[in-house]
């Protein structure tokens, strides 16, 4: 049973359920929504984006093309379902985005707009300015800034941070990047200046990450490829746009797969969710340790680059610890507030290392994870670029956020599992920056 209030202005305060049972469609992927419509507002002609319900991090990109011209409109209907009508500012030789410069854009809380965002304008005339929430302003920018800068863009951050300006030059000059961190987003970014590139831009990464922005381009008829660690971009080049519907969001689907997996009784079905399999190492992991998981894929269909498709999890299989490490991690980055709550259910001493990049993230997700873990009695310990953690006795306690969406939905999940007792957590409606209908998800699958 939860004290949960529907969608804003939930109480936060969650215990245990006593079942977890029925099916559930997921707000639409925040990465691949950001990039839909970021991409069209680069590309040639007019086309609709189609998201189910989709979270803050989506219409801070919306809202920052709005800003540059790019949205025609905006549509919700009383399901929730958001149209967008975006006009590309690009040609079919030239992708660029709309405007004339002097625009200042606020990205919230979303690093993945502010970061594309800062590639997408580096080749388009003018000035703009990138800003966002505390949380974001705190977050490094200068892993996009320094490689642009060596392509010939004019980017300053604020002592590596955000208020970002960009003074837009083309063309760029096509450059080999070797980066120190593999990061989609920076890959992203890096792959949009590109295009305002003469030549030939390589991109090398030192371990996987998702493939969005490649597999969205080339889907698009855009001269971007990927194969294995390197992205190649052959520029200076343009696209048409097509209209997109996007996938249910993998890393929303995560919180109820790893409840699912917790609890004795529960049998979850999630539909229409992206198979992208740069993003399905959850259900690899978790079936490491132990789980019950079932994968069907729908097949492809001409309205969405991603392969798509349905997830059942069923409970009772008991789980056992697991040691993630390595090229692996990347793929769940995202995932891992959320796993470390499955780690701390299993039965043995689980570990996490080579995960550094945690502490960028929308806060320090590793100090944050094993400082909560601690109050509601799991035994985990900090590692520079990890944690070490194992089954505790549960105990009630309130739950510090920072406003992260995904330190608030990790421990609901906790309380909801009887991995903790009852929490309070306290901010629970910064769940909204990826997935906006969890709280009510959450009192739907309550049995
Ligand atoms: C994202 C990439 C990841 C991820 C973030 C979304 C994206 O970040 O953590 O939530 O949409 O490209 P990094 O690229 O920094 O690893």
């Amino acid at each position: 049973m939860t004290d949960t209030a529907s969608g804003s202005g939930a109480s936060g305060i969650v215990k245990a359920a006593p079942a977890l049972l029925g099916s559930l469609r997921l707000p639409a992927d925040k990465s691949v929504g950001q990039r839909a419509l970021l991409f069209t507002a680069m590309g040639s002609g007019t086309a609709e984006i189609t998201l189910d319900r989709p979270g803050e991090d989506v219409f801070s990109m919306a809202s920052a093309l709005q800003t540059l011209g790019a949205v025609r409109s905006i549509d919700t209907d009383a399901d929730g379902i958001v149209r967008v009508l975006v006009k590309g500012g690009g040609t079919p030789k030239a992708a660029s985005l709309r405007g004339n410069g002097g625009e200042t854009l606020d990205c919230g809380n979303a690093g993945t707009t502010m970061r594309l965002l800062t590639g997408a304008l580096a080749g388009r005339p003018g000035t703009a300015t990138l800003i966002g929430d505390d949380s974001l302003s705190g977050r490094p920018m200068e892993r996009v800034a320094r490689p642009l800068r060596s392509a010939g863009a004019d980017v300053t951050t604020t002592d590596g941070h955000a208020p970002v300006v960009i003074r837009g030059r083309r063309p760029l000059s096509a450059t080999d990047h070797e980066l120190a961190v593999a990061s989609a987003q920076v890959i992203g970014c890096l792959t949009l200046a590109a295009l305002a590139a003469r030549g030939t831009t390589t991109i090398t990464v030192p371990g996987p990450t998702r493939d969005h922005t490649e597999r969205m381009l080339a889907w698009l008829g855009a001269p971007v490829r990927r194969e294995g660690p390197v992205t190649t971009v052959q520029g200076p080049a343009g696209f048409a746009v097509r209209s997109m519907r996007v996938p249910g969001d993998i890393s929303s689907a995560a919180g109820w797969l790893i409840a699912g997996a917790l609890h004795p009784d529960a049998h979850i079905i999630i539909e229409d969710v992206g198979l992208n399999p740069s993003r399905t190492g959850i259900i690899d992991v978790l079936r490491d340790m132990g789980a019950d998981i079932k994968v069907a894929s729908d097949g492809p269909t001409d309205d969405c680059p991603e392969p798509v498709g349905t997830i059942t999890v069923d409970g009772g299989n008991p789980l056992h610890a697991i040691d993630l490490h390595g090229d692996r991690v990347d793929d769940i980055i995202d995932e891992l507030p959320l796993i470390a709550v499955a780690m701390a259910a299993a039965e043995g001493v689980s570990t996490l290392s080579d995960a550094a990049e945690l502490r960028v993230k929308e806060s320090d997700r590793i100090a944050l994870v094993v400082e909560n873990l601690r109050a509601i009695g799991a035994h985990a310990e900090e590692r520079e670029d990890g944690w070490v953690i194992s089954r505790g006795a549960p105990r009630d306690a309130a739950i510090r956020t920072d406003g992260d969406h995904r330190v608030a939905m990790s421990f609901a999940i906790a309380a909801l599992t009887g991995v903790a007792g009852t929490v309070t957590i306290d901010d629970p409606d910064c769940a909204a920056v990826s997935y906006p209908t969890f709280w009510t998800d959450m009192e739907r699958l309550i049995r």
